[in-house]
């Protein structure tokens, strides 16, 4: 019987697994230079976690969450997002006392949701994410949106759009709240059964409901950009102060309201506007989340951030045609011809990667001149013969893949010998 991968998860194998160590060592090296330090939270939590901090009239929560009971009888949920395990361990290690304020994390790893697998929508995912807590400054939500952009844009993508929105702060979501509610009462049988649930327990996750998306109450629902009160308003406007001044481009869409409950003020999605790209274009979400950590049982502590998905990014460059400058291949292939030459070349190969180089050989027993096809095949700069002949001088022919121009050089100066030419190279 053959074994297949499961529904929504996919292989990362070699050729593609360089893509995504190039993409996660810009993401990481730009997140360092904007002040984010890693952090790592487990891959299950409790589920309680995930039923308070993402909200239980949530797709996430009520459809999409991998839940089981471990042999201890604790219900466990692989992680759906990333936020309420970092708010979780913000908390639990006490960092809101830490000097360092606002702490500003970042974090990379799989995530899980059981939702209907398309191109672009996985059931485990790799999401990397930042997190900052302990500021409400609205030059800190530029600061993550600038961020993400900035991912983005290092990477070489160019077709992305920001679009952002305000949720405002509670005052503004109650009176919002209230007027989705009349909006939609009189009519809300011609919605669908989890929409009619919704009017009284969350109204605003109407208007992220994906099968109602397209009925004619969704268009004119109230807008919550006319529910802002002077406070809300005012920060919105130093957001998009800020973003203008960073020469960030943004959209403001009054309908983005994220499909998790613990939003308010800043809101933000990127989306790919590059060809082919349906279902899965939005790339990143974030936002604001003021009330998470006292919800979770910490002090009263702002929050912002965002996540995006590994491979969506991954599949954007693709859409764009952008080619990642991967290192690929080898800087020597030694080639070996006869016995005493093979004894020579394994002491060899080591004393080269030892040196710094990155070297292999034949492992197959093969021919010279297949030895020579598997160097060129992986991409080897160099390739050094020894036979007898070489051996007798204690030397190895070498020979440069690129121009095919050929020199004996001395085996104990051969990692010296290759080292300056391949940084010459480089
Ligand atoms: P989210 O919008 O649920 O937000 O997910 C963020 C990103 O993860 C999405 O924009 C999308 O690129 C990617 N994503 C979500 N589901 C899938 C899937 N099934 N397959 C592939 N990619 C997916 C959050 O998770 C929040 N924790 C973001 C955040 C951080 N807000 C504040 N801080």
């Amino acid at each position: 019987m053959a074994f297949q991968i499961p529904r929504g998860t996919q292989d990362v194998l070699p050729g593609d697994s360089e893509k995504w160590q190039y993409v996660e060592h810009i993401a990481r090296s730009l997140c360092s230079r904007y002040g984010y330090q890693e952090i790592r939270t487990p891959i299950f939590e409790h589920t309680e976690l995930f039923l308070r901090g993402v909200g239980d009239t949530t797709d996430i929560v009520q459809k999409e969450m991998y839940t089981f009971e471990d042999k201890g009888g604790r219900a466990l949920t692989l992680r759906p997002e990333g936020t309420a395990p970092v708010v979780r361990a913000f908390v639990e290690h006490k960092l809101y006392g830490s000097p360092n304020q606002p702490l500003k994390l970042y974090y990379s790893g799989p995530m899980f949701r059981y939702e209907r697998p398309e191109a672009g929508r996985f059931r485990q995912f790799v999401q990397f994410g930042v997190e900052a807590l302990g500021s409400s400054d609205p030059a800190i939500d530029a600061e993550v949106m600038a961020l993400a952009m900035h991912i983005y844009e290092a990477l070489g993508l160019k077709r992305i759009r920001l679009v952002i929105n305000s949720l405002g702060d509670l005052d503004s979501r109650r009176a919002h709240r209230e007027a989705l509610v009349r909006h939609f009462s009189n009519r809300i049988h011609e919605l669908c059964p989890d929409c009619q649930t919704r009017l009284h327990m969350n109204p605003l996750r109407i208007l992220d409901c994906k099968k109602d998306r397209d009925h004619e109450l969704m268009a004119t629902a109230p807008s919550i950009l006319d529910y802002l009160n002077d406070e809300s308003r005012a920060y919105f406007e130093k957001v998009k102060q800020y973003l203008t001044a960073l020469g960030i481009p943004f959209v403001i869409d009054a309908r983005l309201v994220r499909g998790l409950d613990y939003y308010n003020h800043t809101t933000f999605e990127i989306m790919s506007e590059a060809e082919g790209f349906g279902a899965a274009a939005t790339l990143c979400g974030g936002g604001r989340y003021n009330g998470l950590v006292q919800e979770i049982g910490g002090p009263e502590t702002p929050g912002i951030g965002f996540a995006l998905s590994i491979e969506r990014l991954l599949a954007a460059l693709d859409a764009e045609g952008v080619e990642l400058p991967v290192e690929k291949g080898l800087d020597c292939y030694v080639v070996a011809v006869g016995e005493r030459a093979k004894d020579e070349a394994v002491r060899l190969v080591y004393a080269l990667r030892r040196s710094g180089l990155r070297v292999d050989q034949d492992y197959l027993d093969r021919k010279l001149k297949a030895q020579l096809k598997a160097a060129d095949r992986l991409g080897a700069s160099f390739v050094a013969i020894i036979g007898d002949e070489e051996l007798e001088k204690q030397a190895a022919a070498v020979k440069h893949m690129a121009s095919g121009e050929q020199t004996n050089v001395p085996l104990s100066e051969l990692p010296h010998f290759l080292l300056e030419r391949i940084g010459k190279e480089e």
